[in-house]
């Protein structure tokens, strides 16, 4: 592995924490490079489970350097925290290993305020993590957004949170006080300002010497703000053009784009899901599986979607599959794979662009015999059921690329070559 994209291929919640996991082992440097504290990546290592919003799982393996890349948003608040719960169980995040881009965009109290306001109407609900990332990327496109750089001059902090409290007072909102402010991101500062530094400059000298990067992907294509289910989305580039914009690394230094997809679908918040399943979802909720790792949310479950997720492959320029939760699908009589959509008569093969048009949307399936035994325990393709080899081989035709990991379970052991 040289240079290594991953992204998610559906609504986010993939399982790509595992996957970067496994590919971690292949890299020198992990980088994020788009979204905030938004993310929640879920790694189980031995016995120990670790969820990681902002910092790269890479952090979990010595001699790794992690990157919070110029496309990322960070809560300096937020980001301490987890600096301080990763110390608390023994890792170490270092000046060395951790590394801040000095462009990286800031979210502040009042993003989040806002964020909850806006989430608090009773219409156009986005269903969002009220992490405040939506305004904090807002700012950033208006130029009226502050970098981490921008946190060593205390009263440019102070000027962003009185002018963001005429917004507030516009919104009917109670103001944010500028000194707490102020005192808080000056000592969140203090102790980031070691780590905050020209991180494209980093990985351009990184590169230099034939160090192996992965960008880990945050959310999924679903969730782009050009791609996704607009406005049912995050506020970020999650395709791999993303990592390019969100790092400073060229797309000609990129060697291959993993997608990472569900054995089905699920997403969390609002907005259309053509293959959504009540029972599908009562059965893997009953499993105790899919429920959100930063809001705790029960998410929506549904078949595989094979338009959507042939579209991603394309827009991502997918050239492996790594497919998670194979196991959810154990006990079932027959799974389905959606290979089209029925709008007014008609038969489609992409995702239309209205959300309306979208949430009429029929699938039309293709059912296949389930395997109604355990694959936990499978660490062979050819050990598998063969009711769930042929379910992933037409996975791989319908979806468009090849398929290279399959993951049967939340363990690091439990993923394996195709
Ligand atoms: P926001 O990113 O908090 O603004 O939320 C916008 C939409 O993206 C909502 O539907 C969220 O549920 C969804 N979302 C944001 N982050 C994640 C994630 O890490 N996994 C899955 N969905 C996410």
């Amino acid at each position: 592995m040289s240079n290594t994209i991953l992204v998610g291929a559906q609504w986010g919640d993939e399982g790509k924490g595992k996957i970067i996991d496994y590919l971690t082992h292949h890299a020198d440097v992990v980088v994020r490079t788009q979204g905030g504290n938004n993310a929640g990546h879920t790694i189980v290592h031995g016995s120990e489970k670790y969820v990681l919003s902002l910092i790269p799982s890479g952090i979990l393996h010595r001699g790794k350097v992690c990157v919070l890349g110029n496309g990322v948003v960070i809560d300096p608040v937020a980001l301490l925290g987890e600096i301080d719960a990763l110390a608390g169980r023994g890792i170490a995040c270092t000046p060395e290993n951790l590394l801040i881009s000095d462009r990286a965009h800031v979210v502040f109290p009042y993003h989040r305020v806002m964020d909850a306001f806006r989430e608090d109407r009773k219409k156009g609900r986005i269903g969002t993590t009220k992490r405040g990332i939506g305004p904090a990327y807002g700012d950033k496109i208006a130029r009226t957004g502050l970098r981490m750089i921008d946190l060593a001059k205390p009263a440019r902090v102070r000027a962003a949170v009185l002018a963001a409290n005429q917004l507030l007072k516009q919104l009917g909102a109670p103001a944010i006080k500028a000194a707490a402010v102020v005192a808080d991101y000056e000592q969140a500062w203090k102790r980031l300002q070691p780590h905050v530094t020209d991180t494209v400059g980093h990985l351009h000298a990184a590169m230099k010497k034939k160090r192996r990067i992965l960008f880990e992907g945050a959310q999924g294509t679903y969730l782009d703000i050009d791609h996704g289910t607009y406005p049912y989305v995050t506020s970020s580039s999650t395709t791999s053009g993303g990592a390019c914009t969100g790092s400073g690394v060229p797309p000609n230094k990129i060697d291959s784009i993993y997608g990472v997809m569900k054995a089905y679908t699920t997403r969390v918040g609002e907005g259309p899901f053509p293959t959504e399943n009540a029972e599908l979802s009562d059965r893997l909720h009953d499993m105790g599986r899919e429920f959100g790792a930063v809001t705790g949310r029960a998410r929506r479950c549904g078949w595989l979607d094979a338009v959507a997720t042939r579209a991603a492959v394309q827009v991502n320029g997918v050239d492996r599959l790594a497919i998670t939760n194979l196991d959810g699908l154990d006990g079932q009589e027959v799974v389905r794979i959606c290979v089209a959509y029925e709008l007014d008569g008609q038969e489609l093969q992409r995702v239309p662009a209205d959300v309306e048009d979208l949430a009429r949307c029929v699938p039309v399936y293709r059912d296949f015999p389930g395997w109604k035994t355990s694959t936990e325990e499978v660490r062979k393709f050819t050990d598998l059921p063969k009711a769930a080899q042929r379910y992933l081989k037409a996975v791989e035709k319908l979806c468009g690329a090849p398929l290279e990991l399959i993951s049967v379970g939340p363990g690091r052991h439990q993923t394996f070559h195709a």
